[in-house]
């Protein structure tokens, strides 16, 4: 921020070179001009991020300018220096697009404050629409469905919990989760087994109800970074990738991450985000972590992941693949999978098939035939695990 260029306007050549020795003892670039109209000049040449300006000049005054200056630069942050603030310059300012002023006499304390906010609040600004513009870039890019049950899933899920805010932003990642869903077929009903399989297993855990929606919300989301993944990448399976593509597609959690951490919405699932590929053991991705150092949310998407990834795999069979997706379950415990989630998830299946009669059935996952044999794997009366 130190480094960043402020042009002060003042009629008064003292004023504008006291102001420029202050800021320049921030570190600040300065230039100066003695009116609207050399202000102006200046602005595409200097390219300033921040003007500050006398409100009181001949001719235009700083507010005049102001408006100017935001018509052809909008991303120009602009502080006002009055003689003397009201209620009406206040209002006449925020009118003009002004970000802040300050009083005269310039104290060093408050016009670096001011400063420093208005720049702070530009970056924000720039970083959130740079922000947006790359998702609709990517967006683009990936091929778009009509809507989608995805879609309805996410927005449902937001509604029902009163978050529809930043509306713009959030309606972006719905749509790239869709986009994504589009482009990895599996993807999208993928991911909505594993959100409700996860919720059900926080239900199971007796977790607070919000974390049983964090659970669902990071379910339905944790894959949304593979839209940036190759296609010819996602459509192998992963024996059949190279060292380099396997390489590219583990950037998919921490693409996860990029994408979701800037709406504030998100931030609870962050973590299970971006470690839903950790193994148990340690040799898992992006961090190798291992155990209780895994955030429970990853543990319980890898179980839910690995189990509806198993199936789905083994859909086109006509043998029902439960039982060898609840084998593969069993085969992993306490390598990939944690232990106490596998019976977790365990037990979750059992109580569905007890709801449905000998089927696993939810209005999130639809109607999954189950055999009979599977609760051999589970320990019967097993203790709950607590968290
Ligand atoms: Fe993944």
């Amino acid at each position: 921020m130190a480094n960043e260029k402020i042009l002060i306007v003042d009629d008064e050549e003292d004023v504008c070179h006291i102001i420029a020795c202050m800021l320049a003892t921030q570190g600040f670039e300065t230039a100066t001009a003695d009116g609207p109209e050399r202000a102006l000049e200046s602005l595409a040449a200097f390219r300033p991020a921040l003007v500050l300006t006398d409100i009181k000049m001949p001719g235009t005054d700083g507010l005049e300018l102001a408006r100017q200056i935001k018509e052809v630069s909008p991303d120009t942050s602009i502080i006002t220096i009055t003689g003397y603030a009201s209620i009406d310059s206040a209002i006449q300012s925020l009118r003009a697009g002004v970000d802040d002023y300050i009083k005269k006499p310039i104290e060093l304390g408050q016009l670096v404050t001011a400063v420093r906010s208005a720049l702070g609040k530009r970056a924000t600004t720039l970083r959130n629409k740079k922000y947006v513009e790359e998702l609709h870039c990517q967006l683009a890019r990936a091929k778009q469905t009509p809507a989608s049950s995805f879609l309805g899933a996410v927005k449902g899920l937001f509604r029902a919990e009163g978050q529809v805010t930043r509306g713009a932003v959030l309606d972006t990642v719905e749509s790239l989760a869709i986009a994504m869903g589009a482009k990895d077929a599996v993807t999208k009903d993928h991911s909505r087994q594993v959100g409700a399989y996860a919720s059900r297993m926080a239900e199971f855990m007796s977790i607070s109800p919000d974390i049983v929606g964090q659970f669902r919300l990071a379910g339905l989301l944790h894959d949304v970074g593979k839209i940036a993944i190759p296609q010819y990448i996602l459509d192998k399976v992963e024996a059949e990738r190279t060292p380099e593509e396997r390489e590219t597609f583990r950037q998919h959690p921490m693409i996860s991450l990029r994408i979701l951490q800037p709406v504030r919405e998100f931030e609870p699932i962050l973590d299970a985000v971006l470690h839903h590929h950790e193994r148990f053991d340690g040799k898992g991705y992006p961090n190798g972590l291992s155990g209780a150092s895994i955030p429970v949310g990853a543990r319980v998407i890898a179980v839910a992941d690995s189990f509806a990834k198993t199936r789905s795999e083994d859909s086109s069979d006509d043998i029902p693949s439960e039982a060898s997706a609840l084998e593969c379950l069993i085969a992993e415990r306490g390598k990939m999978l944690d232990p106490e989630m596998v019976d977790v998830f365990l037990q979750v299946l059992l109580s569905i098939k007890e709801e449905t009669g000998g089927e696993i059935h939810t209005s999130n996952v639809g109607k999954i035939a189950i055999q009979e044999n599977f609760s051999s794997f589970i320990e019967p009366n097993g203790p709950r695990p607590t968290y």
